[in-house]
């Protein structure tokens, strides 16, 4: 008889194992044995009216789900491969307004109108700026260090270069910064019940950014700056965003851009301490693969899921119209086929072909170079400004279906003498 290749009831998106761990042995038994596996799921459990969905979790075939948008939906049931259980679907539907959520031909012309904001000499614009915000969000934490020089690096350091990004990109003005950052952070909080954060704070918070952005967008129009609002909204056309539009992309940016960097740099910082001639190395030579290498070994998006658009197969199993497919970037980003050893961290990597920005197809991470140079700006200043940080504590890890979260890291500078 075959060795089962999971315990039974075993599922990736269990909010309480992803507390928990990223369970890395049972990826590499399900590449090795079982590449596409059904995972069974109570009805109901994630907000989908289904029992289960396939766990995608070797690198070529995570790449191939991604750039067969024809064959794998990003519309039918979104990209979030689960939901609370008390989510009602006409709540799943209006998440199909962001563009992470749609498949082609929409998803095309939204995509070709923000792209605009993204370009090389858009980022590069930015990074002065956030230089100097590193360096002073670095310097604010050394200040506010305890005595015996310790501090959560989550909240004094990661979470805050990421926000002041999307601000400074977006182009909101310093006096609503802290409400948009307080709206940004009810929103993405709610499957962590220590926030006690509801549901509906969530979708208020939500609702909030979403009408903020549309009257920035509104209060643009009429009188054009030189910002990025302006570019997106400038004429009410199909080359533009409409308000709503625009709306729902500032929205997008909340989720996508904050805490996916925010973990980026903890799980960075935590790899840094836990392989010490790594850190050493870092400070030294300043590698420029050092990002990539740690979104590789961070993989902050576990996974996210698409929708079958009609019977097809893949990993030789039988995948039938309406099926889900989780495509776990997790896994696939230790994939030995691909990687040599995928367990160790190195920050020289090259080539490090790593999917934790998605599989390569038409949603590929549009903030990649933003968050790149977010990492590089703050581990920069870290190394200048605290180099001999150490770790004071483990880290308490989010509870999450699909992000690999940290919300907690003890550090310690050496003591105020
Ligand atoms: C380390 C940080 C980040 C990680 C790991 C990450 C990861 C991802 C992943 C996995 C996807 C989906 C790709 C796919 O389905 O093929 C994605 C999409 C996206 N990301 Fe990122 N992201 C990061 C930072 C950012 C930042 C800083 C921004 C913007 C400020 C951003 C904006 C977006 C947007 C707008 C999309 C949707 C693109 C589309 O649907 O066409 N991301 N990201």
């Amino acid at each position: 008889m075959p060795c089962p290749a999971l315990p039974d009831g075993f599922d990736f998106t269990d909010p309480d194992l992803l507390q928990d761990r990223v369970p890395h042995p049972e990826f590499a038994q399900l590449r090795q044995t079982e590449p596409v596996r059904w995972i069974p799921q109570e009805r109901g459990i994630t907000g989908f009216d289904d029992e289960g969905y396939w766990a995608v979790t070797r690198h070529a075939d995570v790449k191939y789900v991604s750039t067969h948008p024809e064959l794998y939906s990003s519309n039918l049931n979104t990209a979030v491969i689960r939901f609370n259980s008390s989510i009602q679907r006409d709540q799943i539907e209006i998440q199909k307004m962001i563009m992470l959520n749609m498949d082609p031909p929409e998803h095309t012309r939204v995509r070709q109108i923000v792209q605009r904001g993204f370009t090389p000499r858009a980022i590069r614009s930015l990074e002065e700026a956030l230089r100097n915000r590193a360096r002073e969000i670095v310097a604010t934490a050394l200040e506010g260090a305890g005595p015996d020089g310790s501090f959560d690096f989550v909240t004094n350091v990661a979470v805050e270069l990421p926000l002041q990004a999307i601000a400074e990109l977006i182009g909101i003005a310093q006096k609503d910064r802290s409400k948009v950052f307080d709206w940004s952070n009810k929103m993405v909080a709610y499957d962590d019940p220590e926030y006690a954060i509801t549901e509906e704070i969530g979708a208020e918070a939500a609702m909030e950014i979403v009408s903020y952005a549309m009257n920035l967008a509104a209060d643009r129009k009429q009188c054009p700056a030189k910002d990025i609002v302006s570019q997106l909204v400038a004429a009410e056309d199909d080359g533009n965003l409409s308000s709503d539009e625009f709306g729902f992309f500032v929205i997008l940016l909340a989720v996508a851009g904050n805490e996916t960097t925010r973990n980026a740099i903890t799980h960075g910082m935590h790899a840094f301490l836990t392989h010490p001639d790594q850190w050493e190395l870092y400070k030294r030579e300043r590698p420029s693969t050092t990002a990539e290498e740690i979104v590789r070994w961070a993989t902050p998006v576990v996974s996210f899921q698409r929708t079958a658009t009609q019977d097809t197969e893949l990993g030789g199993q039988k995948i039938k119209a309406g099926d889900r497919v989780g495509i776990f970037y997790s896994s696939a980003n230790h994939d030995p086929e691909v990687f040599t050893d995928p367990d160790t961290f190195d920050i020289t990597r090259d080539p490090n072909p790593h999917l934790g920005f998605g599989g390569g197809g038409p949603h590929f991470c549009l903030g990649k170079s933003l968050a790149v140079l977010e990492i590089d700006l703050i581990f920069n200043a870290i190394a200048d400004a605290m180099p001999d940080l150490t770790l004071a504590g483990d880290p308490r890890r989010l509870r999450a279906a699909w992000l690999n979260g940290v919300k907690e890291l003890q550090v310690a500078t050496p003591a105020k003498g």
